[in-house]
């Protein structure tokens, strides 16, 4: 039987009101709003995982010479917490989150969180927040992380970690909503690579990332599609989403799992979701020579990004340092919409769930 962990309940000394807490999900963007409580637990060589709490958010204690403040440490998931049409609250897959937390944490040297543990943590937490849960395509972003908290400056594995839980309301990732994106591809950055830690979720991968995002951003571009560190060559996924071809045979595209990628769990539904309808899909090195040709031929009808937090979202045009191309009519097509509301349809009880991929908590 799983093991059973006990969190110790403290009461919130303020609070927030339920008017302003409905005031403050109904329009949330993303990441700008947190709930009023968070989950703490920690580690040590000693105790193992022990104090398990569940207390209002606040500031953390940390010392200036707390090891993850120097080498980076720290590894995190997201999954979302959802209102079902019945009044039920349910996670998706979140066993699969729990999984990939445990794989993270073995690329960073870290104490692994028990499954047990993870789940039981983000269910109380949940359970605990359901009034900051927006409704209509809202949902509630939960946001485990883990990082080295032993106050040392040797490089080794740090002996002290803690693992904590926080929650925010949030609407769509990008601000245009339903509208296609336009992805940048740069000739200077890459992502990750061979023997990397591209294929585990850790904070370092997003820092690396950022101003490749950044000059996405002054090129007009929301997020970045990286290719392959090596040869330049081959396209791997964005800064914080996996991404899909659609062919004009129907077929669908990915890139495989080679290491240097996240092995996204909206990825992975897609793939099985499309699989199971009778359709297509090759997991299988794709270039950006090949996309920029199959773009323009007409045999690339459609792409998307997938991810828990962007969703199913179209990628409707491609710009390079000298260029761009336009993906299909540059809009979300017909595959990338279908996709989008099997997914959600799912994930919102909505769509009968034949996986057991809805996980109800509340
Ligand atoms: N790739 C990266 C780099 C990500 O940050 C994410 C988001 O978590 C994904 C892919 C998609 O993963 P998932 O579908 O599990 O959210
Ligand atoms: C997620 O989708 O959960 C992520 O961590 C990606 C990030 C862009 C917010």
């Amino acid at each position: 039987m799983d093991q059973k962990w006990l969190f110790a309940s403290s009461k919130h000394p303020n609070p927030t009101p339920a008017a302003d807490i409905a005031a403050a999900i109904e329009n949330p963007g993303f990441g700008t709003v947190f709930s009023d409580h968070m989950i703490t637990v920690q580690w040590t060589e000693a105790q193992g995982w022990h104090d398990a709490r569940l207390e209002d958010r606040k500031p953390f204690q940390i010392d200036p010479a707390a090891a993850v403040l120097h080498y980076a440490q720290e590894i995190f998931e997201g999954l979302k917490a959802y209102q079902l049409a019945d009044g039920t609250v349910a996670l998706f897959r979140p066993e699969q989150n729990a999984r990939r937390f445990i794989k993270s944490a073995e690329r960073l040297a870290m104490a692994p969180v028990p499954e047990s543990l993870f789940l039981q943590a983000v269910e109380t937490l949940v359970r605990s927040e359901k009034a900051w849960i927006p409704g209509g395509e809202g949902s509630l972003y939960i946001r485990p992380f883990q990082f080295a908290s032993e106050t040392f400056l040797g490089v080794r594995p740090s002996h002290k970690y803690t693992f904590c839980v926080i929650a925010s309301p949030v609407g769509p990732y990008f601000k245009g909503g339903q509208k296609a994106i336009t992805v940048w591809s740069t000739d200077t950055y890459t992502r990750a690579s061979a023997g990397g830690t591209g294929s585990a979720k850790c904070g370092g991968n997003y820092a690396n990332s950022l101003l490749a995002q950044a000059e996405a951003s002054q090129n007009g571009c929301d997020q970045v599609v990286f290719l392959d560190a090596a040869e330049h060559r081959w396209i791997e996924e964005l800064g914080g989403m996996n991404i899909f071809f659609v062919l004009d045979d129907g077929a669908l595209v990915t890139p495989p799992l080679a290491g240097t990628i996240l092995p996204g769990i909206t990825r992975s539904s897609v793939i099985e979701l499309v699989r199971e309808e009778g359709g297509t899909v090759h997991e299988r090195p794709y270039s950006f020579p090949e996309w920029q040709a199959d773009c323009q031929s007409g045999r690339v009808k459609e792409a998307f990004a997938c991810g828990t937090a962007a969703v199913i979202s179209a990628i409707g045009k491609v710009r390079y340092p000298g260029g761009e191309f336009v993906i299909g009519d540059g809009d979300s097509g017909a595959t990338t919409k279908r996709i989008h509301s099997l997914l959600t349809g799912i994930q919102r009880g909505k769509i009968a769930d034949t996986h057991g991929w809805v996980h109800r908590v509340a």
